[in-house]
């Protein structure tokens, strides 16, 4: 079976993973670039530092000096120094532009000193896992907005955000001591802490205090007998520095024709990722009016031989595309390499956003105070359509008041294809009650959205815990085949997805499944459909006659059987040469009976159904004019000699528990079957099964994060990724979700052993049998 995999959201190309060649040009301008760094750019950097010491001599002078113009000119410097200090410096040195320069000393990403009011393992908590990887995704980079702000009409609305502008203010008015507190709150969202805790109060208060100590103690003290100019200085070199690096922080990624973009999932390759990384950020071109004055302030107060290019004092933030598709590059380097990004992303069909300065100020007020309303992306230019609905408006305030996020995700105007919420529309209980059949509507964006008959699709239950990690809360995933193919019917309209759900004795999922889902209920779906490889028709071929078919299924193995059936029987018209032999524990337990019977009588399919007990039903059930053949017995050769003598012909679809699909596999194979003629579906996640270890090591490298560990031939990459502290979306942890699809660079994986080699791999049950390198 076959998906064709939806369309891409943003771009519309296929996400079938046909490469674009885009990260690989990119990767061997990376290659190339990174290997240019070398001694000048260092030499570059220690200037940079020189020449920001003598900028905070030449401030503090001035301060001692006191008097209006003084201030004045002392705060510009301040701003100045900030400037420089958060871009040029700090921002990228612990990115690690110059660890791999052996001597980097000081300008090494674990030793830096940086002057700037943050932790630096907060920022890099912050920054390096929670923004750079996730860039302008809703719900997993919270710079977006910096987790208080709406920044962008596809985030979602919440109350506060009313009240936006004048928070900005209050906070603009305190911007050095809120800063450490500020990104401390976005680092403990990213790493799953506490909102009062020791990590977010205990160094953020350390740095607030040491910075409001230097502003409004010591300095003002040393200045001599007039410490007010110094404190007014002071106070407003913070709150203008701050601020300044702020909204240069904030125009690389937010309001104008910036996307946003739904959680790709680990579908998401190497091209969709440089792709994102390039229509979610924005280069400025800094204002000479604004270079001039500062030009004729530097050289007025600050004496300097060697004074560098203004751009230190936007470094990697006026190149933020180039800066965003290699972190590690020094700004040095990227501003040389930027007009090769340039031309390489325009020949790809890709915008490369290029903003003067001076002109994203109107963009960023209209932006901050538009967005205090909540108006997501389809209705922001269009507020009317919004008030067309006010049930929906209400629900919005409602949900945004209460802080909760709503499952259809009003605001955001791209479908989502990873953890998307799916609405119940009809649940019917099936088989006396033992089975519950549920049918969703179609995610919003999934017309294109294909599957064939007997795939599956994986749903997320979020259940109370006895989890060993501590939490109250756990996350399972669990396969439901859909019960129809995606085709559409005689009227045009596409199928709903149809699954049904069987009780299992002290079943964790398909319980809570049964009791709780009623129509207008919501189910998150890991993904798109899937299917596994082996359990697939072959492709209607118009003319060719449909092969002879044999199904076996017992209990609920029917759901993926009646999608064939259903398939068949469509493709064959009005005679289908295809026989069923349906076994179950009583009368009771029979799922999709009439439909059953309706596809014998109506497509011709032979039914024979079995039960253990002997069957008590109506007439009906046993009449040769209603399809009806319930008998009682089990799965044998003998059953199978009888009742299908020509099953040597027929290819053989089995859904059943795993030891009856073994012996069937056994019998049929006795009976005459060609091996190749059957095809099975377990319910049961396969077991992972580990070889022995023989001794043998091999080393996984995590490109992205440049981390590598040692592991034996019997360690998943899942686990190997896990302990090298890299987080990757699971679900089954068997390889049937998908959701751990990883984008392997280099060696074999023990699935690869005897087959053809694969690019994306589900790591959870993967493990190497050479060195690995992935996309981590
Ligand atoms: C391809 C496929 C299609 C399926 N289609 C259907 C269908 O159409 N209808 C239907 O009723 N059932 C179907 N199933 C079975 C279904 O996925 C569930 O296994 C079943 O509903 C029982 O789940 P439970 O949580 O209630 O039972 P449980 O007994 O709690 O768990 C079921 C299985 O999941 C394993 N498991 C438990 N916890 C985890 C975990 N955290 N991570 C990974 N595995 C875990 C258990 O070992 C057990 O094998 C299908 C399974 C597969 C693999
Ligand atoms: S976690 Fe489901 S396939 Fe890997």
């Amino acid at each position: 079976m076959t998906l064709a995999a939806p369309n891409d959201p943003a771009t519309g190309a296929d996400t079938g993973h046909a490469g674009t060649g885009l990260a690989a040009e990119l990767g061997a301008l990376y290659t190339r670039a990174k290997a240019a760094v070398g001694p000048d750019d260092l030499a570059h950097i220690r200037n940079v530092t020189a020449y920001g010491e003598a900028i905070d001599a030449r401030r503090r002078e001035l301060l001692r000096e006191g008097g209006p113009r003084a201030v004045r000119r002392a705060t510009a410097l301040e701003l100045a120094y900030r400037l420089m200090q958060f871009s040029e410096l700090g921002h990228n040195i612990i990115h690690g532009s110059y660890d791999h320069l052996p001597d980097c000393g000081e300008y090494h990403s674990d030793r830096y000193r940086w002057d700037f009011n943050v932790d630096t393992d907060h920022w890099k908590t912050m920054h390096h896992v929670g923004h750079h990887p996730n860039t302008n995704i809703v719900g997993r980079d919270h710079d977006l907005g910096y987790s208080i702000l709406r920044g962008s009409a596809g985030q979602d609305w919440y109350g506060h955000h009313l009240g936006q502008v004048a928070m900005i203010s209050a906070l603009a008015a305190m911007a050095p001591l809120a800063a450490p507190f500020f990104l401390s709150n976005i680092a403990r969202k990213v790493g799953g802490h506490r909102f009062l805790s020791s990590y977010t109060l205990r160094s953020p208060a350390r740095i607030a205090r040491a910075d409001m100590r230097r502003r409004f103690v010591d300095e003002p003290f040393r200045s001599g007998w007039k410490p007010l100019p110094t404190l007014a200085a002071n106070y407003l070199g913070g709150v203008t520095g701050y601020m300044s690096v702020l909204f240069l922080v904030f125009i690389e990624h937010h309001a104008g024709e910036l996307e946003l973009f739904t959680d790709p999932g680990p579908d998401e390759t190497a091209d969709q990722y440089y792709e994102r990384q390039i229509r979610a950020t924005r280069n400025f071109l800094p204002s000479t009016q604004m270079d001039d004055a500062l030009t004729r302030l530097l050289e007025a107060e600050v004496p300097f031989e060697n004074r560098p290019d203004l751009r230190i004092f936007y470094g990697g933030l006026d190149t933020h595309i180039e800066h965003h598709l290699f972190p590690d590059l020094p700004p040095s380097m990227q501003r040389k390499i930027a007009p090769e990004v340039r031309e390489i992303a325009l020949r790809h069909g890709l915008p490369y956003h290029e903003t003067p300065l001076l002109e994203t100020v109107p963009l960023i007020a209209k932006t901050v105070t538009g967005l205090s309303v909540p108006f997501g992306e389809r209705e922001f230019s269009r507020p009317r359509d919004l008030l067309r609905d006010p049930a929906g408006l209400a629900r919005r305030v409602a949900a945004g008041l209460r802080y909760r996020r709503l499952p259809e995700s009003p605001y955001l105007d791209k479908p989502r294809f990873h953890n998307v919420p799916a609405r119940v529309v009809e649940t019917t209980p099936v088989a006396g009650g033992q089975a519950l059949s549920v049918r969703l509507a179609r995610p919003r964006g999934w017309e294109d959205v294909r599957w064939d008959a007997g795939a599956y699709v994986s749903v997320r239950v979020e259940v109370d815990d006895d989890n060993p990690a501590g939490s109250d809360r756990t996350e399972l995933v669990r396969q439901y085949s859909l019960v129809h193919d995606s085709v559409g019917q005689e009227d045009g309209n596409l199928p709903d997805l149809e699954f049904c759900v069987k009780r299992v004795a002290d079943g964790r999922v398909s319980n809570r499944l049964n009791d709780s889902l009623k129509p207008g209920a919501w189910v998150t779906l890991v993904g798109v459909p899937q299917s596994t490889g082996d359990f697939a028709l072959p492709a209607a071929d118009n003319g060719v006659a449909t092969p002879k078919s044999l199904h076996i299924a017992g209990g609920v193995g029917i759901t993926p059987i009646i999608a064939l059936l259903r398939r068949l029987a469509r493709d064959a018209g009005s005679y289908c040469d295809a026989t069923l032999l349906y076994f179950n524990r009583d009368e009771r337990s029979i799922i999709f009976e009439s439909e059953l019977r309706e596809l014998a009588r109506d497509a011709g399919i032979t039914l024979h159904l079995f039960t253990d007990a002997p069957a008590t039903g109506s007439p009906a059930a046993h009449s040769p004019f209603t399809g009806g053949d319930l008998r009682t017995g089990r799965l044998s050769p003998e059953l199978l000699a009888e009742m299908v003598p020509d099953l040597a012909e027929r290819e053989t679809y089995v859904c059943a528990p795993a030891a009856v699909i073994d012996h069937a596999r056994g019998w049929l194979r006795d009976l005459g079957q060609p091996a190749e003629r059957f095809h099975a579906e377990s319910f049961t996640a396969p077991e992972l099964e580990r070889p022995t270890d023989d001794g043998s090591r091999y080393t996984v490298r995590f490109a992205r994060t440049g981390t590598s560990v040692e592991i034996d031939g019997g360690t998943t990459l899942l686990e190997a990724a896990d302990r090298a502290g890299i987080t990757v979306p699971t679900g089954c942890e068997r390889g049937l979700c998908k959701a751990c699809v990883t984008t392997k660079l280099g060696g074999t994986t023990s699935a690869e052993g005897s087959g053809p080699a694969q690019d994306r791999i589900t790591v959870c049950n993967a493990m190497a049998c050479t060195d690995i390198e992935l996309d981590l």
